[in-house]
């Protein structure tokens, strides 16, 4: 948390975007008896699934066990994970009309299964460790809904955007008031900081970001002004200056900037999160180290940097890897 308000620290905390997941047999197995959206609604094994991979990791925060899609559900749409395809979600919105029949949560009770994993995993927690809410955010929730699921390049997006802009608009506000309810539930039921995942925002040119996307996002960060915020995005480093705009605590940045560059660019008004490229992790526990310590260095002691991949932890990664990483960040002294 002083990484969060760019105060010092001894050293520097990590923790890694999808820390608990496939990559871990421990995860496996839960899923042996249990649907993934069916987890993410158990309160109970949910906050353990997240509890055991900050144990075995040793990291220096955990992130409520989730999904951004499951907000989506009572906003009326239906969800649904295949195994191979992704998410899924049925009746994808493709005209004005469509973004008529979406509910903006007025109450964000229908959540409160995510609330209680906040508390659960709160209660587990060790309590020196931050435990960090989440959402989408507005635009990458918004692109789901419109292709019905993950999509490549988000041309059903765009077209919608650029053809329908006030029924674009229109969807971006209901996003908008529905996640400033349910992050501050969040906070509400346990949760320090909040991380806002704009996972695909990386397909947009810097105009049509600022014209279509940053108005909804800083919107919703001045609607949760009183709460530490990260703001993470991935595939345009073009964007993070306009990022920095929306106005959270934290910008999350992925390995496609070098680590220096992006501190230049953003300035030390902003804490700094992420970098590593996870595809790093599928090598070997050396050179892991080797690419962990050369971003250490690059960050040079700036106050304000937590360490974390460029995007989550993939599923074919050894766990030995993921472990090198963590102690190597925290054998490195700072000050020397
Ligand atoms: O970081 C963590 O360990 C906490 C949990 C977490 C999950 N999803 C669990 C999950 C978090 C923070 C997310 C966020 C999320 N979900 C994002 C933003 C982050 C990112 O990766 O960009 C996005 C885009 C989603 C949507 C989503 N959920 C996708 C595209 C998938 C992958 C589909 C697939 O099968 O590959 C998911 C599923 C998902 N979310 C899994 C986990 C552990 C795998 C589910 C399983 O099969 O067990």
């Amino acid at each position: 948390m002083r990484a969060v308000r760019r105060e010092p620290t001894a050293r520097v905390p990590v923790w890694l975007m999808r820390q608990a997941g496939r990559y871990m047999a421990e995860y496996r197995d839960v899923r042996k008896n249990i649907g993934f959206v069916e987890l993410c609604k158990t309160p109970r094994l949910a906050a353990d699934v997240m509890l055991t991979a900050v144990d075995k990791l040793g990291v220096d925060a955990a992130i409520i066990f989730s999904d951004i899609l499951l907000v989506l559900e009572p906003m009326g749409m239906s969800l649904t994970f295949s195994a191979g395809d992704g998410p899924v979600l049925e009746h994808p919105l493709r005209t004005p009309s469509d973004v008529e029949r979406i509910t903006e949560l007025a109450d964000v009770s229908p959540l409160q299964f995510v609330f209680d994993v906040v508390t659960e995993t709160r209660c587990g927690l060790d309590q020196r460790l931050p435990l960090i809410g989440f959402s989408g955010a507005p635009f990458t929730l918004a692109g789901y809904m419109i292709e019905g699921g993950g999509s490549n390049q988000f041309l059903e997006t765009k077209r919608f955007m650029y053809r329908y802009p006030d029924a674009w608009e229109k969807l971006m506000g209901k996003l908008t008031n529905s996640l400033a309810r349910y992050l501050r539930g969040q906070v509400d039921a346990g949760a320090q900081v909040v991380q806002i995942f704009d996972s695909w925002v990386g397909c947009l040119s810097c105009g049509d970001y600022s014209r279509y996307v940053l108005p909804a996002t800083k919107q919703l960060i001045a609607q949760l002004r009183d709460i530490p915020t990260i703001y993470f995005g991935t595939g345009n480093p073009e964007l993070l200056t306009l990022m920095k705009q929306a106005g959270s605590s934290v910008i999350g940045v992925d390995w496609r900037i070098d680590i220096a560059a992006a501190c230049e660019r953003l300035g030390n008004d902003v804490a700094i999160q992420g970098n590593l490229d996870p595809a790093i992790l599928l090598s070997e526990p050396e050179i892991v180290r080797n690419k962990t310590l050369n971003i250490l260095r690059k960050i040079n002691g700036r106050d304000g940097y937590i360490f974390n991949l460029g995007h989550g932890i993939l599923p074919q990664t050894p766990v030995e890897n993921v472990v090198t990483l963590v102690e190597t960040v925290h054998g490195y002294n700072v000050r020397s």
